[in-house]
């Protein structure tokens, strides 16, 4: 899509209109239409909520049987990292085959390739090695959640709506080709090492901090419901504490954004398209903590009133 002298790839519009609904959604999550509950208006407003709430935000919701008969268990979240692994692994085989042998892509990616970049790429400075960082990166992050989802997280018998399952799944498959279309024709100049400078490593750092920080949170909740031998207690919902627990309520969804700010930086900050990423990142995942600061503030009468929801000190 051309817009005056701007391009914008299939992904830059996608993303775009994914951050934008987001943002709507957290601007607009606590209207609440003064309506009497059989008609339409309150149906619709009840979808609404439900498509944006999940979990813990989720269970107070009343919701009519037909709203239930689309939830699906909050426990599958490992599928989403298991499909990213396998997806974004793949991807990163084809990468190196064809920055290092020089061999082209399977017809069907590159069909899929032509599709979601649809004009020449807008990122063509992105150096080659940001794009290999990026999808290394990207396949650590899905494989450290992959493993935490299995291994460390105790899921209760919260849901998640069908639509949001479908999204998770099909987030991860649009996030690879993403990152692969940042490098689209191969225009890397000189060695991959020639190319390191100062935001590779920075990002890095970043990248690192944020994953302890969301691991360290991810532990943190699931010894809210372990005991000191590591067998579940309870699958009640209780108010975290510790870490940055005591800054935020939700400081594994700030590291989230963290995360992707990294991935940013190690594109030098020269893809506009990631940004767009991030963007999505920052709203979804501030609707996300909002949603979750507001039920522990209504449930928890002793909550620290000084915690915010998202991000230390401001939001
Ligand atoms: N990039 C994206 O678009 C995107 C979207 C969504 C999530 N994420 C990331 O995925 C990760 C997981 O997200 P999530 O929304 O599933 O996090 P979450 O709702 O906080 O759940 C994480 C784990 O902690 C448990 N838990 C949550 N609050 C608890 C409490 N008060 N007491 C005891 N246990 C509690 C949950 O159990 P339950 O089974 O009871 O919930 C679950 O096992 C996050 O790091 C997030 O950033 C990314």
């Amino acid at each position: 899509m051309t817009w005056g002298s701007v391009s914008l790839s299939f992904t830059d519009v996608l993303w775009s209109f994914l951050a934008l609904c987001f943002f709507v959604a957290f601007c607009t999550h606590k209207i609440s239409p003064n309506l009497p509950r059989k008609c339409e208006t309150w149906r619709l407003y009840l979808l609404f909520q439900d498509l944006i709430r999940y979990g813990k935000t989720k269970q107070h919701l009343k919701r009519d049987d037909w709203l239930r008969a689309f939830d699906v268990p909050k426990r599958w979240f490992w599928h989403f990292y298991a499909i990213s692994v396998g997806w974004n692994g793949i991807l990163l085989g084809f990468y190196l085959n064809f920055i290092f042998r020089h061999q082209s892509y399977p017809s069907w990616l590159t069909g899929i390739l032509d599709i979601v970049t649809g004009v020449p790429s807008t990122d063509s400075q992105v150096p080659q090695l940001s794009s290999l960082l990026v999808q290394l990166l990207l396949f650590v992050h899905s494989l450290r959640r992959l493993l935490e989802c299995l291994f460390v997280s105790v899921f209760s018998d919260g849901a998640i709506h069908l639509v949001q399952y479908v999204f998770g799944v099909c987030y991860y498959i649009v996030l690879g080709l993403t990152v692969l279309c940042s490098d689209r024709f191969g225009k890397g100049t000189g060695t991959l090492l020639s190319q390191l400078d100062w935001f590779h490593v920075a990002g890095n750092v970043l990248f690192i901090g944020a994953s302890v920080v969301q691991h360290q949170s991810m532990v943190l909740l699931a010894r809210l419901r372990t005991g000191k031998s590591g067998t579940v207690e309870t699958l009640a919902h209780r108010v975290p504490e510790g870490g940055w627990f005591e800054l935020v309520s939700c400081p594994h969804y700030f590291a989230e954004l963290l995360i992707y700010v990294s991935l940013s930086l190690v594109f030098g900050g020269l893809s506009l398209t990631w940004w767009l990423v991030v963007l999505y990142v920052l709203f979804n995942q501030a609707l996300a903590a909002q949603l979750c600061h507001e039920l522990y503030m209504s449930k928890y009468e002793s909550y620290p009133r000084h915690r915010k929801a998202f991000i230390p000190f401001v939001l």
